[in-house]
């Protein structure tokens, strides 16, 4: 499925507010620290390296966070740049690989929960395409579909511990009629998969669910 391709919008602005004060973390900054120190980050769809001046990537935001590795994924060629020409390098001591890949593509062919140390699904900026679903079908047969089976993608490759990050929840179910799908926004998704939401931010753009 294609989501909605929204140019320069600083999604990564509010993990920046989320995650730290000044030079410090913040309590969800130390929350997500606490949990994935010496784990892996995984940016998926990770979009075109953006950053407002004066803030930090998300790969530098992983990094205050003390991973060991991190991991960028995105569906179209263009986002990833010449990242793809080196798709395994160590970056700042922290192993990086980056993969073309639809999300759904990606989760599948990975048997990701075999991993002993913790992990981090951060989805962000990832909306359906408003236009797309004006038309009913689109929602029924292509939207809905394809967010369930990513929320029970999520759920089968995580294990007790895992995070889901998401900036935005509610921007993952623009478009989509809740009347008639009242189970598909991630917050009533998640839970009943074995997530609960552990932390929200200050605005509730960023939210943090973990496997229990
Ligand atoms: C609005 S951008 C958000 C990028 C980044 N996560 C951020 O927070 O700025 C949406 C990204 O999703 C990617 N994308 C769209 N559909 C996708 C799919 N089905 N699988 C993987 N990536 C996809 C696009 O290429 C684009 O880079």
């Amino acid at each position: 499925m294609q989501f909605y391709i929204e140019p320069e919008v600083s999604w990564t602005s509010w993990l920046n507010k989320a995650c730290l004060s000044g030079n410090d973390l913040t309590e969800l900054g130390s929350f997500l620290k606490s949990k994935l120190k010496g784990g892996t980050f995984i940016d998926v769809p990770c979009g075109y390296e953006y950053k407002a001046e004066n803030e930090l990537s998300v790969f530098e935001i992983a990094k205050e966070l003390g991973v060991y590795g991190f991991i960028e994924v995105d569906k179209y060629e263009e986002a990833l740049g010449e990242r793809l020409n080196n798709s395994n390098r160590v970056v700042d001591e922290v192993r990086v690989s980056t993969h073309q890949a639809d999300i759904l593509e990606f989760l599948f062919k990975k048997e990701l929960n075999q991993d002993s140390t913790n992990r981090a699904f951060y989805i962000s900026g990832l909306q359906p395409d408003e236009e797309f679903c004006k038309e009913p079908s689109n929602q029924s047969d292509v939207a809905v579909p394809y967010l369930h089976a990513l929320y029970e993608e999520l759920a089968r490759v995580s294990k007790v511990g895992d995070l889901v990050i998401l900036n935005e929840a509610n921007a993952l179910v623009l478009g989509i009629d809740e009347n008639i799908y009242p189970d598909i926004h991630p917050s009533v998704a998640l839970p009943t998969l074995g997530f609960k939401c552990q932390r929200t931010c200050q605005y509730n753009k960023v939210q943090v669910f973990e496997k229990v």
